[in-house]
């Protein structure tokens, strides 16, 4: 398994890890809707949306 904390998988039904979320935040993507469309990420059964929600929030408030 890999040590590094931005590889670990953050929505399992679409194999979406945190690395890929945070990219399409740092790129742009404001909502989490963005989100979704960029990344597939909460697409499936939507058990992953409150960490979405909030690793967006953290990123962004982070600026
Ligand atoms: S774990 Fe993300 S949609 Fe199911």
């Amino acid at each position: 398994m890999s040590k590094d904390p931005e590889d670990r998988t953050i929505c399992f039904c679409h194999q979406v890890r945190l690395k890929t979320l945070l990219e399409a935040i740092r790129a742009g993507a404001k909502t989490f809707e963005e989100l979704q469309a960029q990344t597939s990420c909460s697409t499936g059964c939507g058990g992953c949306e409150y960490e979405v929600r909030d690793i967006l929030k953290e990123e962004l408030d982070r600026g």
